[in-house]
C-alpha cells in the first residue's frame, strides 16, 4: 500500500472523514471523559506535530493517531497514572515552559476495515518518529488492551499477565506493542475515568440501571458504579503502560 503521512492539522479536508472514521467502534462513554475534555483544546492546539493521519494512495484514511509531551524520569514512580493524567502533566508542563523528554503514545487507530495487517505499528513508529523529530527520546503508552472489555471483573494485573502458547500477550493490542518490542512497566489502574448522571449512563449503555452497585456494562474495561443518591455512575478503566524501545 502506498502511504503517506500528514499532520492532522495539515489536511483539514480530511477531518470530517476523520472525525466519522475514529468515532467508529467506541462505546459511548468514552467520550466522556472529564478530565481529558478539559485538555484537549490545549491538547490540539498545542502538540499538532505529535498528530498524524496516515493516507493511502488515493487519498484515503487508513489510520490516525496521537501523542503528548511530558517530562518522566525513567522510573515506575514518576509514571503518570494513565491516560488522563499524561494530558494533565503535558498541558501543565508546556503552560510552565518546561522541557518534555518522553513521547506519551495516547491513541492509534486503524480504519475497520484494514485492522489485523499491522498497520497500527506502522502508526506506532510514525508517532515514535514525530516524538523523536521534537526530541521526545522516550516512548511509552497507557495501552487500553482491545479484548479487556470481555473481562471486566479480571484485575489488570492478572490480565496482562495472559500469555499464549508462543509466549506473546493474549490481547491483541498488547501483542502489537509486544512485537514491535515493547514492554510492559505496570497496570494504570486508573487511567481513564468516565462520569455522567445515571440518566446519562442509561442512555449511553442502552439500558435501565435501577439501583445503585456495579454493572457490567458493553465495552468497558472494568464495572460501573452507579449511586443513586448523588445520581452519580463512574467508571474508572485501568491501562497497561508499556514502554517502547
Ligand atoms: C487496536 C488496533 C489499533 C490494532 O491495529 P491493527 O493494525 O489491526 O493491529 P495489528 O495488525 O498489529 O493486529 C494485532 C493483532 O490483532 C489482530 N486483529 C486486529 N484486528 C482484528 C480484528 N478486527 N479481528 C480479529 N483480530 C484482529 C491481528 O490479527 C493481530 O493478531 P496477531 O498478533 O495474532 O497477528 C486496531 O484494532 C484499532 O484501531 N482498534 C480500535 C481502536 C483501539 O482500540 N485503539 C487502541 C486504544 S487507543
Amino acid at each position: 500500500m502506498d502511504l503517506r503521512t500528514f499532520a492532522f492539522d495539515d489536511r483539514p479536508d480530511l477531518h470530517e472523514r476523520a472525525e466519522e472514521i475514529f468515532s467508529a467502534g467506541w462505546p459511548e462513554f468514552i467520550f466522556h471523559d472529564p478530565v481529558a475534555d478539559q485538555q484537549m483544546d490545549r491538547v490540539r492546539q498545542w502538540f499538532g506535530e505529535l498528530n498524524l493521519l496516515l493516507v493511502d494512495g488515493e487519498d484515503r484514511i487508513v489510520a490516525g493517531g496521537w501523542g503528548v509531551p511530558v517530562c518522566w524520569d525513567g522510573s515506575l514512580d514518576d509514571l503518570p497514572g494513565g491516560y488522563d493524567e499524561s494530558l494533565v502533566r503535558a498541558v501543565a508542563l508546556r503552560e510552565a515552559g518546561g522541557r518534555a523528554d518522553t513521547l506519551v503514545i495516547a491513541a492509534a487507530q486503524v480504519r475497520g476495515d484494514l485492522q489485523g495487517r499491522g498497520l497500527a505499528s506502522e502508526m506506532l513508529g510514525l508517532l515514535a518518529g514525530a516524538g523523536e523529530r521534537e526530541g521526545l527520546a522516550r516512548v511509552i503508552a497507557p495501552v487500553r488492551p482491545a479484548s479487556k472489555a470481555r473481562y471486566p471483573l479480571t484485575a489488570m494485573d492478572e490480565f496482562m499477565s495472559w500469555t499464549r502458547a508462543d509466549g506473546a500477550p493474549s490481547d491483541p493490542w498488547l501483542r502489537t506493542h509486544h512485537r514491535m518490542g515493547a514492554r510492559v512497566l505496570r497496570s494504570a489502574e486508573r487511567s481513564m475515568t468516565m462520569k455522567g448522571s445515571v440518566a446519562d449512563w442509561e442512555k449511553w449503555v442502552g439500558f435501565a440501571l435501577p439501583a445503585s452497585g456495579s454493572y457490567v456494562v458493553p465495552g468497558a474495561l472494568a464495572p460501573l458504579v452507579i449511586d443513586r443518591a448523588t445520581d452519580q455512575g463512574v467508571l474508572v478503566e485501568p491501562n497497561v503502560w508499556v514502554r517502547h524501545r
